[in-house]
């Protein structure tokens, strides 16, 4: 069996990797912080989730530990659905801010929606325990590519006055936001008494 800090070492080694690709190297201390980010997260799963995650590609988990780092509002307490219904009215805040041609306010709730707050123990512990795998979290990378890259192109467009772009990207938002929900959510508030619904 792997112990947690096989995890952790991994997450260390996934994070030196990130940095040699993209974001220029991550100092020692994001380093320490995303390794005690991931640690925290899985001192509040369920051992059998626990497997799950520990089973996950390197990829993954460095994808995970880079969301987690990046994030820098994490909640102790509050739920992905709970994250969601934030998310969901800044989501509505920038329709608002486009239609009414409101440059300022549509770039401020792009960024708080980029950089969304997380939930308690991260997004695992809210999925269906049978779509915590590798392969069906291999779409999360295009995922926030859609909502969050798309978000920071509405904060750009938006500042620079360019409406009509930030409609645009406003669209590929939400394509991202219905993406997900088609692969990792069923029918909102499905009741388990009437199980056709559940997906
Ligand atoms: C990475 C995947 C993912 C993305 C991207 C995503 N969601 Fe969600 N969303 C979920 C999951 C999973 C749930 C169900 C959580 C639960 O039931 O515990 C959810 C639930 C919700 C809910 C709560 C009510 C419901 O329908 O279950 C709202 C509102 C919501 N999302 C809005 C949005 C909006 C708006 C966006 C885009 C800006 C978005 N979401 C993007 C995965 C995602």
């Amino acid at each position: 069996m792997i112990k947690r800090s096989q995890w952790t070492t991994g997450a260390a080694v996934c994070l030196i990797a990130l940095g040699a690709h993209a974001q220029g190297t991550p100092s020692p201390a994001d380093m320490q912080r995303g390794m005690e980010i991931m640690q925290k997260q899985m001192a509040v799963m369920s051992p059998e989730l626990v497997e799950k995650a520990k089973a996950l590609s390197p990829e993954i988990k460095q994808f995970l530990a880079k969301v987690a780092m990046r994030h820098e509002r994490r909640s102790d307490t509050l739920t992905l659905v709970q994250v969601m219904h934030e998310i969901m009215a800044e989501h509505q805040m920038i329709g608002t801010a486009i239609a009414t041609d409101n440059g300022p306010m549509a770039a401020d709730a792009a960024r708080r929606l980029a950089f969304h707050r997380l939930p308690r123990g991260g997004m695992l512990p809210y999925l269906p325990l049978e779509k915590v795998t590798t392969e069906s979290l291999s779409v999360l990378p295009s995922m926030e590519i859609a909502v969050e890259g798309s978000a920071m192109k509405i904060a750009e467009a938006a500042e620079k006055g360019d409406m009509a772009a930030a409609a645009h990207h406003y669209g590929d938002m939400t394509a991202g936001c219905v993406a997900c929900h088609m692969h990792f959510r069923g029918q909102p508030g499905a009741s388990a008494y009437m199980p056709r619904l559940k997906k």
